[in-house]
């Protein structure tokens, strides 16, 4: 803080949710501002037994007094929008940059039924691939012509830049992973756009220069879903035996798990300029520290696995997820001066 972006390290759904909202709650930022793609991200936020899959408003939703912006980068399902509003009871507390391109419903069919599109990339069928072509193409509506965003219609980047100006903590929350990146993932099997935290910091209206805190989010046993390469993936055997299943949240569609890549992370920690990393699926590469609060808590396993990571991206470990639920993390970035 005061601006802190997070982003994926690997290839998305690394766990920005519960880090953006396990900050929002501890941090309390005036702002919290959604950048990246747009509804293709499912991010996952859980407060005791309660789980929210958040595609469109900010994981950040959690601190009650943080107003809520979806920068003029991302793509916004106007559909989708309105009903994570209505659910959460965030009708005043919702900003829509008036820049945003709005996702049509023809955007949505030539996803599910493009053969290149839906077969050989695998994407998540929500429109933004050939809503970003339609906006490069200069002929898609923006949230300023549609009458239902007329109450949530601002100006984000005017909105984030004062409250730096004033001082007040601002946290960004970037959307997919690096290796899903248009411009340094797998292409072609990649999203429709850039991840990284310039990108992010590009769609909420941020220069670089005032960008305080980058938080890359890996987690221990990566994850890819859709096609494309995937160097150090498992065999689903090898998974299954190890009890490291996952499931997607936007299409339920079953991730393929991989282990540790050390290459990726340090290109990742690299292109994103982290200042910090965040770790997350400890509980699933050690079951005894499922729910640890503080770094004595962690076994010697999970000590020497974040001392890899360090080495190998260069960049200390500052937050350790134990588990899904927003309270299980070690937060160490005050003793690693971090904060
Ligand atoms: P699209 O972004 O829906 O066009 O999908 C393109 C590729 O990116 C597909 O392989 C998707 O599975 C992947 N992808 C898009 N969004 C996410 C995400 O939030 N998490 C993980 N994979 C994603
Ligand atoms: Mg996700």
């Amino acid at each position: 803080m005061p601006s802190t972006i997070v982003v994926g390290g690997f290839f998305g759904d690394e766990g920005k949710g519960k880090i953006v909202a396990y900050l929002a709650k501890n941090d309390k930022p005036a702002i919290a501002a959604r950048g990246g793609v747009g509804p293709n991200a499912g991010h996952t936020v859980q407060i005791g037994n309660r789980k929210y899959a958040l595609s469109m408003v900010p994981s950040g939703f959690v601190h009650e007094n943080a107003r809520l912006l979806i920068g003029a980068g991302v793509l916004v399902d106007v559909d989708v929008l309105m009903r994570e509003m209505s659910e959460l009871n965030l009708h005043k507390r919702v900003g829509v940059d008036w820049r945003c391109a709005v996702i049509e419903e023809k955007h949505k069919e030539i996803d599910q039924k493009n053969a290149e599109l839906h077969d050989k990339i695998g994407t998540t069928g929500t429109g933004c691939g050939p809503a970003n072509a339609d906006r490069a193409l200069r002929r898609i509506k923006q949230a300023k012509d549609i009458a239902a965003l007329k109450d949530y219609i601002c100006d984000v980047p005017l909105e984030i830049n004062s409250a730096l100006d004033d001082g007040r903590n601002v946290l960004i929350e970037g959307t997919q992973g690096l290796g899903i990146s248009l411009f340094y993932g797998t292409y072609p099997f990649v999203t429709s756009k850039d991840t990284t935290a310039s990108q992010i910091a590009a769609d909420v209206g941020i220069g670089p220069t005032r960008v305080d805190d980058v938080v890359v989010v890996f987690k221990s046993f990566p994850t890819r879903v859709g096609e494309g390469p995937f160097e150090t993936e498992l065999p689903d055997e090898e998974t299954a035996k190890l009890g490291i299943e996952e499931f997607g949240t936007v299409t339920g569609r079953k991730r393929r798990v991989g282990v540790w890549d050390s290459n990726m992370a340090r290109y990742a920690a690299m292109i994103n300029g982290a200042t910090m990393i965040a770790l997350s699926g400890i509980d699933r590469l050690d079951a005894s520290c499922k729910g640890a609060r503080t770094y004595e808590e962690l076994s010697n396993k999970v000590k020497e696995f974040i001392a890899k990571v360090e080495d190998d991206t260069g960049v200390p470990v500052t937050l350790i997820s134990t588990g899904p639920e927003i309270s299980e993390i070690v937060d160490i970035r005050e003793e690693k001066k971090c904060m």
